[in-house]
């Protein structure tokens, strides 16, 4: 069965990004030029996704703003002939069929998915985090959707990480297959010593999920930081089940911590043709200060 739905939690609080954070969403911080939303469901589009769903709360109001049309706005770039321009506001508008639905409590991410549900109805769907850009000739979503594909079991997208980081994240148990793709058997969230992580492989911001993790996710207690977390419950599903590991290619962005957002920022600047060139000749020079 083909993947056709997607959705994007973002309804956290980003309190890693404060205070940027009190008052705007996270999801909306510019790479360059464009939200990184916007790269979020841009990725989706190019995956086969036609219907995605975001999930946001009180305060993102614009998230919504920027995937529809914005007459006033497109009728001034008409009327002064700016037709790059307005084919640009107008496609972001165009791109597929983006719906919103709250979270009204911020509960966590199981319980930001679990808000998805009539969504999702009896469909696999791929969920891609709010806050984690990752940009490559192949989207890492359509590497998930075939590997979903492929197994016919849920996906969770994985790579390497240090054992610093492995404490913020999770960690899979793993058994390789072929094409960069693991049989998954068991994970845990924020494993914080040596003897409870499995491997340093850990889910980095998409997955492919079928919709048996709902009733999971109604039994799924709170974990780490008090949130009901969808390792938690992906976890169930990797014991039971059983999971795939995609390690995909592509640069990924964390957009949820500051440093994520200048590395990202840094990057695409350098790759675009049109800023590349000026902004390498702006940070050489930058570098000699160093
Ligand atoms: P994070 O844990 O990275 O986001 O969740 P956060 O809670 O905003 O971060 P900090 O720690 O306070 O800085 C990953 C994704 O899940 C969404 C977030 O918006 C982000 O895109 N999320 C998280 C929800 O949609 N709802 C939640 O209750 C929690």
């Amino acid at each position: 069965m083909k993947v056709k739905k997607a959705i994007i939690p973002a309804a956290g609080l980003g309190t890693r990004v404060l205070p940027m954070t009190k008052a705007s969403p996270k999801e909306m911080l510019p790479i360059v030029d464009k939200p990184a939303i916007q790269y979020i469901v841009e990725e989706a589009v190019a995956a086969g996704i036609e219907d995605v769903l975001i999930i946001t709360n009180r305060g993102k109001g614009i998230i919504e703003d920027h995937f529809d049309f914005a007459p006033e706005l497109e009728a001034r770039l008409e009327a002064g002939g700016k037709t790059a321009e307005l084919e640009e506001v107008r496609r972001i508008a165009r791109l597929c069929n983006v719906t919103f639905i709250r979270q009204k409590e911020t509960k966590g991410l199981g319980h930001a998915v679990s808000c998805a549900r009539s969504f999702v109805g009896n469909e696999p769907f791929a969920v891609l985090y709010g806050d984690d850009v990752i940009i490559g000739e192949d989207p890492a979503c359509a590497q998930l959707c075939r590997a979903y594909e492929k197994y016919g079991k849920g996906v969770v997208g994985i790579r390497e990480v240090t054992p610093e980081q492995i404490k913020k994240y999770s960690s899979m148990k793993v058994e390789p297959l072929q094409d960069g793709c693991f049989a998954v058997t068991d994970m845990v969230e924020k494993p914080q010593t040596p003897e409870e992580t499995f491997s340093l492989y850990s889910i980095l911001g998409r997955c492919v999920l079928t919709p048996d993790i709902f009733d999971i996710l109604e039994h799924t207690a709170p974990g780490a930081g008090g949130e009901i977390q969808l390792t938690d419950a992906m976890k169930e599903m990797a014991q039971t089940a059983g999971m795939i590991g995609v390690a995909f290619t592509g640069n990924r962005y964390d957009m949820g911590n500051k440093l994520g957002i200048l590395q990202a920022t840094c990057e695409v600047a350098l790759s675009r043709p049109d800023l590349g060139p000026d902004f390498a000749a702006y940070l050489k020079e930058l570098v000699r200060t160093l």
